[in-house]
């Protein structure tokens, strides 16, 4: 970036989102438009109907992050949009804005991957981990261990085979008759219960010690369900505090040896099951006990979000990494 300020957008699931960055990284706007609503009464998200409440919110999104920054579009000297993994639908509207905009502009336009930009999120805070760093990106639509030796030197160290963490928590919550999205939910209802009332199967696939399967333990958690026919307060409770301390020994167990096998000193902890404080909780104990540092963003940071965009957007133009006018959505991770 020669000039001027970096416009980030992101519309890769259910949010649309932009932020507003100056040369030297200070994050100067951050709007996000939540979709959750709308979703709500489907218990996950519908990805047609993510598409078209994209193409509603990206203009006055992007016109909120210009006035939060107090800038104009003549101010913009580049763009920085999520180019993929995620909903192809849903990114081809924030790619095609983002480019259509750069064209008018005249300014370069950079694709950023959506999971490389979830492991940076740290970068926003005051506190930065050193590298090199191991980073667990655990959301609705990927759980990954990843190595992270630089800013634009990322190695994947393994990831789920089947449902992403967060993902689970959505189904199991959807089972249970609680309010999507389920992290939340679970993670409130299980305050109540024991963790250890019902001992569900954790996937430690010793062959692969850094990849994850969750689906083992969604199929158990409905089993149950089902074998106990009508369930009380205290048996919802004890099932989501018995199913997130599944969830986080599992995490929290993988992630303690990819750090110990790569012997770094730091590890990140991104993606909106970040959110959860049970999970962040026995993870400062694993930090602690193995003499590490954890680094977790604030929520804002740790779900979708445009500055995450914006910060790995910067890092790639100041290391002249731009998009090609035909740069195109891609739904999986390239790693
Ligand atoms: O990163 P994110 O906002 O969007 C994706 O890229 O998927 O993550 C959303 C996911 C949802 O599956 C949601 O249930 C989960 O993060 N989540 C949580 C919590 N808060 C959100 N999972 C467990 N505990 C939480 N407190
Ligand atoms: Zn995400």
């Amino acid at each position: 970036m020669e000039k001027g300020l970096l416009l980030a957008i992101e519309t890769s699931c259910d949010e649309t989102a932009a932020a507003v960055m100056g040369a030297a990284g200070e994050l100067l706007s951050d709007v996000v438009h939540s979709q959750v609503e709308d979703h709500r009464p489907y218990g996950g998200v519908v990805p047609e109907i993510a598409s078209r409440r994209h193409l509603e919110a990206v203009c006055p999104v992007v016109e909120a992050a210009l006035d939060q920054a107090g800038a104009t579009l003549g101010d913009i000297g580049a763009v920085a949009v999520t180019q993929g993994p995620g909903l192809v639908g849903a990114l081809v509207v924030g790619l095609s804005f983002a480019k259509a905009l750069a064209s008018a502009l005249s300014v370069p336009v950079t694709g950023v991957n959506h999971v490389h930009a979830h492991m940076l999120a740290p970068f926003l805070e005051e506190r930065h981990p050193p590298f090199p760093y191991v980073a667990l990106v655990a959301s609705g639509g990927h759980t990954s261990l990843y190595l992270v030796k630089g800013f634009l030197d990322v190695e994947l160290l393994g990831q789920t085979r089947d449902d992403a963490a967060g993902e689970a928590f959505d189904k199991v919550a959807k089972v249970l008759g609680l309010p999507y999205p389920g992290g939340p939910s679970i993670a409130s209802a299980a305050q109540d219960g024991d963790p250890g009332a019902i001992r569900f199967p954790r996937a430690m696939l010793p062959g692969t010690p850094f990849d994850f399967s969750f689906s083992g333990l969604k199929t158990a958690v409905i089993t149950w369900v089902k074998r106990r026919g009508t369930l009380d307060e205290q048996d919802v409770a004890d099932v989501c505090a018995s199913f997130q301390e599944a969830v986080v020994d599992v995490l929290m167990e993988k992630t303690r040896r990819a750090a110990r096998a790569a012997q770094v000193g730091a590890v990140v902890l991104c993606g909106g099951v970040a959110a959860n404080r049970r999970l962040v909780a026995r993870m400062e104990e694993m930090v602690h006990d193995e003499s590490m540092e954890l680094y977790v963003p604030r929520p804002r940071f740790c779900t979708d979000n445009a500055a995450m965009v914006a910060f790995l957007g910067l890092c790639q133009l100041r290391s002249g990494i731009a998009m090609g006018w035909d740069g195109d959505a891609y739904s999986r991770a390239v790693w």
